[in-house]
């Protein structure tokens, strides 16, 4: 009597009618599909950054974070330009440039190291006359990742298309039968939690790279809790003999 107060104990993945059973399947199964070329997708476009198949911590590092070490300016400074200026100038010049060579500081703290220090010979050489902004600029480009634009874009396009999804796995999944309610409870909950983490990790790594193993963690945790509640729904509804109140004891 307990569960019948609970409400709705009767109406179970396993006593769906036919048509309701195909309408939840097939959802399901083009949802699951969908999943798949979501990873394939994954796979293609950040899997590749580093040369190396599958999706490493540094691919995730490289699409949201950038490769801010590729500058010009900071192989030169790290190589044949090294004796040129001081351990203490080159890394101002190197923070500088990490930070994605933010022109308020040009005046105040780069400049002055480059007429210190490299002004002598690079002011001769038209190319690479480094007291210009602009040609100091150019050697200081690092590549810094998605942009804000885009990652706002994506943001938006999950939040709303992702929460769709998980509303209807969970929706079909709360119909299943023979789960304790708090575990269906957290398994519906996953999806949402984890996407939420995953895609607050995309903005975290674009500042600090340490949280792409966020990326990888939350993207995990829905794909599995969706995957679970995918597998249980399309078990019980065509598997599993029909469950109603008199026949089902356990909870
Ligand atoms: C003694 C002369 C000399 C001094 C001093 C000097 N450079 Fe250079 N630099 C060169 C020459 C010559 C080249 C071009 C050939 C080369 O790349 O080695 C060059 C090239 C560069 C390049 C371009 C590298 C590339 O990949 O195209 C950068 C960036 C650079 N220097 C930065 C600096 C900085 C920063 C300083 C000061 C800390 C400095 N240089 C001091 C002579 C100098």
């Amino acid at each position: 009597m307990e569960r019948y107060k609970d409400g709705m104990y009767w109406l179970n993945l396993t006593r769906l009618s036919l048509p309701v059973k195909v309408l939840f399947t097939f959802y399901l199964l083009i949802t699951s599909v969908g999943f798949v070329v979501a990873g394939i997708l994954i796979l293609l476009s950040h899997g590749m950054y580093d040369g190396k198949f599958g999706v490493s911590i540094e691919d995730i590092v490289y699409s949201y974070y950038g490769k801010r070490d590729g500058s010009k300016l900071e192989i030169a400074l790290k190589g044949s330009m090294k004796p040129y200026a001081t351990e203490e100038e080159r890394k101002i010049l190197i923070q500088w440039v990490r930070k994605g060579a933010p022109d308020n500081e040009i005046d105040t703290k780069v400049m002055p190291i480059i007429k210190k220090r490299c002004a002598s010979c690079h002011s001769q050489m038209p190319e690479l006359d480094l007291t210009k902004k602009e040609i100091l600029k150019e050697v200081a480009k690092v590549d810094t990742g998605i942009s804000i634009l885009r990652l706002t874009k994506l943001s938006h396009v999950h939040l709303f298309g992702m929460s769709f999804i998980f509303m209807f796995i969970g929706f079909i999944f709360s119909f299943s039968v023979g789960i304790n309610k708090i575990l269906k409870s957290i398994l519906i909950a996953i999806p949402f939690i984890f996407q939420f983490i995953d895609i607050l990790a995309w903005w975290l790594t674009k500042f600090q790279p340490w949280f792409a193993w966020f990326v990888i963690v939350g993207g995990f945790g829905y794909f599995i809790a969706s995957g679970i509640m995918i597998v249980i729904s399309l078990y019980q509804m065509w598997f599993m003999k029909p469950v109603d109140k008199n026949s089902w004891t356990t909870d």
